[in-house]
């Protein structure tokens, strides 16, 4: 600091010079650096808290369950999700679209053409052979109701086994039928059973209703469910 006193603008009797240069430099001068600790600036905590904040915000709202599998669409080696099962009667009256050409909406068929599904005793009956029918179709002479019909009736085995079970379940509670539900596990082994029997003749399809079915395929009522 002593080379600055020369330099100095402000002049002073010498006596009072010395206090008021000491203090002058002091002022002027920046806070010398001091060993140890500095105190933390109250802004800057205060910014890293807002960003904590902020940040804790998002993590907490984006986070997720905050576990491994939080995202996954199930638990991982928790139980699969499955699809809940459609009503059997909503879907069954959408398949029924199909059938509405020949069988008519009214169910009733057309006289000396198609057979009804109203009151049918092919509808109301067996339900293995309900599943047969509508798996592999009919063609040839067909008695329905004491009515012969001799036309074709086309297979849906195209549709899915949930399809085939809906649409049997709406047609057996339509029309003032009343049946109990078509059992999908029913058509799935129906399915295995018929597969290369080809269309059923009256004949052939009195022999395969008459057959029991393989002890697998239709549990007994009452039998645990697998
Ligand atoms: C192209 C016309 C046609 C379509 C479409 C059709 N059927 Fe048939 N269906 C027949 C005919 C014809 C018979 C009688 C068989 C014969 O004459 O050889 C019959 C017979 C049946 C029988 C047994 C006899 C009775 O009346 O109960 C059932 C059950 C049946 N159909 C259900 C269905 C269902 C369910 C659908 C739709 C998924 C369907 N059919 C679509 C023409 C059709």
């Amino acid at each position: 600091m002593s080379d600055q006193k020369n330099s100095d603008p402000i002049q002073m009797h010498p006596d009072e010079d010395s206090v008021f240069r000491i203090h002058t430099a002091a002022m002027r001068e920046m806070e010398e650096p001091r060993d140890g600790i500095s105190p933390t600036p109250v802004s800057y905590i205060i910014t890293c808290f807002l960003y904590l904040l902020c940040g804790g915000f998002y993590m907490g709202y984006y986070g997720g369950t905050w576990k491994g599998d939080g995202l996954a669409e199930r638990p991982i080696g928790g139980p699969a999700v499955v699809a809940p099962p459609q009503d059997p009667m909503k879907l069954g009256r959408e398949i029924f679209n199909s059938c509405m050409q020949c069988h008519q909406e009214s169910g009733l068929g057309v006289p000396g053409s198609y057979p009804p599904l109203a009151g049918s005793e092919y509808v109301l009956g067996d339900k293995r052979r309900l599943a047969a029918i509508l798996m592999n179709g009919i063609n040839g002479d067909f008695v329905v109701k004491g009515q012969t019909y001799n036309s074709k009736m086309p297979s849906w085995a195209m549709l899915e086994d949930e399809e085939i079970a809906a649409v049997a379940t709406y047609v057996r509670n339509t029309w003032g039928n009343r049946a109990d539900t078509m059992p999908i596990d029913l058509v799935k082994s129906v399915r295995k059973e018929v597969d290369g029997k080809g269309e059923w003749k009256s004949a052939t399809l009195a022999e395969f209703a008459a057959t029991a079915p393989p002890a697998a395929a239709v549990p007994p009522p009452g039998a645990p469910k697998k």
